[in-house]
């Protein structure tokens, strides 16, 4: 049960110690035994994406003008899931915006396996592309681990291939693609609490291939204390509340509440849901994250909103990869 009240415009957490050998962002204040903690700051994961796409395009510019090099990006979808759909338009979209060669193979939902692979094939061996990406996730009959292990593991922006995954496992990132979601996450996690985050506690719900683990690895290199949680973990809540970096990455809408979180604490919500609410009579669609963010942003340091947190993020890891690809296949260094 959450126990805090509210005193002009801060939270009164006189029953929870704060554990932090190293503050976040957030101000935390001590007055006469009692601790306040400002509501959490935003971390406004659009604008910090935006950024990004500045120093993407002026690279991709530099590579072309320098060495006639325009990065490539390849993305195939299968099917008509309506999400997946916005996201790939998003992916092509940023990736014109950037000044890349973009190309969007779209098929359709009964395409046989031998056809996601022939084109795959034709891909890998295309000069043009540096950067291929099949979107997950795939219908039913295609077998996914074929799929993603078929793109070439230099071409493997996605870092899905079992060789740039066992790169990042052992922690070997130079040279190696990084998943763009946990890269985007730890980026925004750097920009809060600096690049060593030795003495902290990490938690990440979920342990996917695609965020869980990878940004356990990504962590760990950072000198973080991780652990990864998952449906069947113990008082999850408990576990929750040690963590000084919560990553929420479990599909689940607004599963992560204000009493699971530590004062202070670093709240990054990979989750993208999409519910029905009621509005003036009307149902309509909302997307909300993994993290019921009106309670949590009250005593978190900072959190990122959904939408506009980890999304664009992973949109704008994807072009750096991209670029980084068109530069290696080249031999130019960074
Ligand atoms: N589906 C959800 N997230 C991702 C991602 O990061 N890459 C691909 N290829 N598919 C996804």
């Amino acid at each position: 049960m959450f126990t805090g009240m509210h005193n002009r415009g801060y939270y009164l957490r006189p029953d929870r110690p704060l554990l932090f050998s190293r503050p976040p962002v957030p101000a935390v204040i001590h007055v006469q035994g009692l601790i306040f903690v400002a509501p959490a700051a935003l971390i406004d994961g659009k604008a910090r994406a935006a950024q990004l796409s500045v120093s993407i395009t002026e690279s991709a510019a530099e590579l072309f003008e320098t060495h006639g090099i325009r990065p490539g990006l390849a993305v195939v979808i299968v099917g008509d899931d309506p999400a997946s759909k916005v996201y790939v338009r998003n992916k092509q979209q940023t990736a014109e915006t950037c000044g890349f060669h973009s190309v969007q193979h779209a098929l359709a939902a009964d395409s046989s396996q031998e056809s996601v692979l022939a084109l795959l094939t034709e891909l890998n061996a295309d000069p043009a592309i540096h950067g291929i990406l099949v979107q997950l996730p795939l219908p039913d009959h295609l077998d996914e681990q074929l799929i993603t292990q078929s793109v070439a593991p230099e071409k493997d922006v996605d870092g899905f291939h079992f060789q740039n995954i066992g790169k990042l496992t052992a922690g070997q990132t130079e040279g190696a693609f990084v998943p763009c979601t946990p890269a985007g996450c730890m980026l925004m996690i750097e920009d809060q609490l600096g690049k060593d985050l030795s003495g902290l506690n990490a938690v990440i719900i979920g342990r996917s291939n695609i965020v869980g683990k990878p940004l356990a690895s990504l962590l760990l290199k950072a000198n973080a204390t991780v652990t990864i949680t998952h449906s069947r973990t113990s008082d999850l809540p408990a576990v929750c509340r040690n963590a000084d970096i919560l990553v929420a990455a479990v599909g689940r809408p607004n599963m992560v509440k204000g009493e699971w979180i530590k004062p202070g604490a670093i709240v990054i919500d990979v989750g993208i849901n999409r519910i029905q609410v009621s509005e003036g009579g009307k149902i309509k669609t909302k997307l909300t994250g993994d993290v019921d963010f009106e309670e949590v942003s009250k005593v978190a340091g900072a959190i990122t909103p959904v939408p506009g947190g980890v999304g664009p993020m992973t949109i704008a890891m994807l072009m750096a990869n991209t670029v980084a690809s068109a530069k290696r296949a080249a031999n130019i260094s960074d």
